[in-house]
């Protein structure tokens, strides 16, 4: 583990890989709010993901919550007050489209409450490890509102139209295996082991080589935003360009020579 910069509502630290480049983790830390997520701790959650994507020491990142809740969503205190005009304004969920656009793998460690914005949060992250006594939930319409970081997009997609309907309809919550079942989740835990088993995907993710890494995941969300044909065109072309990497080269010469490959993550 080694010191970064203090912030006010999240804690930061960087974990030694002896596999491969470190991990950058990211502990959301408003526990008297159950991680409730205000315009501060976005911004500094954010502006954390952009400097360890920029960090060449960092090869994966992860963000986690405490026992009791990743975040409990929004922080409704901070927003109940707002008008329509004053949220135009203010615009404060268009910080999350920056999150869309980190390079490197983001994986949420899930336990408690995961409502509001902490599940939408989980979804703009691309994997999901989640102790047994993670809660997911899209509570929203309890509050006379709907998901506005994302959650009717990327639910949807994630487990579907009937189930996502249901879950954001109803406002109800739902388990860890339910959610894993239903493909939200990538890895159920139990809640003593869950951060260490993120943390070892991250640094089996983080042994791996960047370029591909990055265009690996490019390749995976553009599936989202395109037809199949786009696609298929747009992997090949990622597929060919990777083939100008060093890495490239001494992956499938370590294949051929017999040995280990030595990454330059260029
Ligand atoms: N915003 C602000 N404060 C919150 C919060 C939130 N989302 N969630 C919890 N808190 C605060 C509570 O107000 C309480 O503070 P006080 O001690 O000052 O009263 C503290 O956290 C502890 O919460 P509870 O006493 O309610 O704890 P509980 O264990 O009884 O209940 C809970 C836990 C079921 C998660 C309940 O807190 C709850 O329902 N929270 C709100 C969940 C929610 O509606 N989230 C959606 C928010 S809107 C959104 O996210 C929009 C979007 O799409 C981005």
């Amino acid at each position: 583990m080694s010191d970064t910069p203090t912030y006010k509502n999240i804690l930061v630290t960087k974990l030694d890989n002896p596999k491969g480049l470190k991990v950058g983790q990211i502990q959301l830390n408003r526990p008297d709010v159950l991680n409730a997520l205000n315009i501060e701790l976005m911004g500094e959650l954010v502006s954390t993901l952009e400097s360890f994507d920029k960090d060449t020491e960092v090869g994966c990142i992860i963000i986690t919550g405490s026992a009791k809740a990743f975040a409990a969503g929004a922080d409704i205190k901070e927003m109940a007050t707002q008008s329509a005009i004053d949220m135009h304004i203010r615009d404060q969920f268009s910080v999350w489209d920056k999150i869309r656009k980190i390079k490197k793998p983001i994986i949420a460690a899930t336990s408690g409450f995961v409502l509001g914005g902490g599940c939408e949060l989980t979804m703009a992250c691309d994997m999901i490890v989640a102790a047994e006594s993670t809660k997911f939930g899209q509570p929203e319409i309890k509050l006379g509102i709907i998901p506005g970081a994302g959650g009717t997009q990327r639910l949807t997609r994630a487990i579907g139209k009937a189930r996502a309907m249901e879950m954001i309809l109803t406002g109800r919550m739902y388990t860890a295996r339910e959610m894993f079942e239903a493909g939200l989740v990538t890895r159920l835990a139990d809640d003593e082991v869950f951060l260490e088993e993120a943390q070892a995907l991250a640094k089996e993710i983080a042994s791996m080589p960047q370029m591909a890494l990055q265009m690996a995941k490019d390749s995976i969300l553009k599936s989202f935003d395109t037809t199949v044909e786009g696609g298929l065109e747009y992997e090949r072309k990622a597929f060919y360009l990777l083939f100008a990497s060093d890495d490239m080269k001494e992956g499938m010469s370590a294949f051929v020579e017999k040995r280990k490959p030595e990454w330059k993550h260029k």
